[in-house]
């Protein structure tokens, strides 16, 4: 009756694919221990110091758990330690890992009731919580590893994409941009010319994925809708993605809703060096900052 889980980052978007396409990284992941208990409440402990609050019906894990006992005959809860590796509002996927974590453990705690779908909708509860929609593109890679593609999410309609073994760089630059507000300053309404563009990048990024081709992925990870605009947000944007193509990355761009900026590669050695340039750039700006070289996660969530 408890369970240890890994709950990987992840790249929501992909670039061109606002709100409907992520990724899974096979690093860093939270860990969180997970016991089910014989009385009906939420108990949540903090293994780290990042003091993310520990009322059940304030903390993203929590109220996915909260969510999860209504399917109980109400005798059961949880108590739940986190240990989370995953920096908050680093933006790749931080409340989406507690979010999954939490559903992947009560279905395996509570023998496997809920099916895909179901642990989905579970987990969307702590994503609406941490940024008041609930979008899924951070929740489903979490929960089923590689590239998905968010179809729909009324009703929901999840979409597991097969990819190339790509690396992943991903440099966290200290500061702070919040997803509401990255959110907010987004404009409504999209020129037709912009909206052709955008879908043509989709659907080359999608081709690409299952046809192993990488030329096409590296052109199509373009976005003439949502980058110009959040990208200002921002420091060192454009160089990390100039210098990171110079590198020789196959393409990139923000990572989620920002501040984190990922970079997929073909190989290792291009992939730490697209991690020396980052370092370089926000060293020569002044800015504080973690690069991680890891690659798409094949698996997501993983339960022990
Ligand atoms: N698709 C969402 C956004 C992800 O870009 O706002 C945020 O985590």
């Amino acid at each position: 009756n408890a369970c240890i889980v890994h709950c990987p980052g992840t790249v929501a978007n992909l670039v061109c694919g606002f709100d409907i396409l992520g990724l899974a990284l096979e690093a860093p992941y939270d860990i969180m221990h997970v016991q089910l208990i014989d009385e009906p409440v939420v108990r949540i402990k903090n293994l780290d110091d990042y003091n993310l609050p520990t009322d059940p019906e304030k903390n993203v894990a929590g109220v996915v758990l909260l969510e999860a006992m209504k399917k109980t005959d109400g005798t059961v809860g949880f108590e739940i330690a986190i240990d989370k590796r995953i920096k908050p509002g680093s933006g790749i996927g931080s409340s989406a890992a507690s979010a999954a974590g939490a559903a992947a453990a009560a279905n395996y705690l509570l023998g496997n009731i809920f099916d895909r779908d179901e642990r989905i909708q579970l987990a969307m509860h702590g994503e609406k919580l941490a940024a008041g929609v609930k979008h899924a593109d951070n929740i489903a890679p979490c929960l089923l590893g590689g590239v998905t593609l968010i179809r729909s999410i009324h009703p929901l309609d999840v979409l597991s994409i097969p990819s190339p073994d790509l690396y992943v760089t991903v440099v966290h630059p200290q500061v702070e941009v919040k997803t509401s507000d990255a959110r907010q300053i987004l404009r409504t309404q999209v020129p037709l010319k912009d909206a052709i563009k955008q879908w043509g990048n989709i659907a080359g990024l999608v081709t690409g994925f299952f046809q192993n081709d990488l030329e096409l992925i590296g052109r199509s990870l373009e976005d003439v809708i949502v980058e110009p605009i959040r990208s200002i947000l921002i420091p060192g944007f454009d160089e990390v993605k100039k210098q990171s193509k110079a590198a020789g990355a196959l393409g990139g761009g923000i990572s989620g809703s920002g501040p984190s900026i990922f970079m997929l590669s073909a190989d290792k050695l291009t992939a730490d060096k697209v991690a020396a340039v980052m370092q370089e750039i926000y060293e020569g700006i002044g800015i504080a900052h973690h690069v991680y070289v890891t690659t798409i996660g094949k698996q997501g969530v993983k339960v022990i």
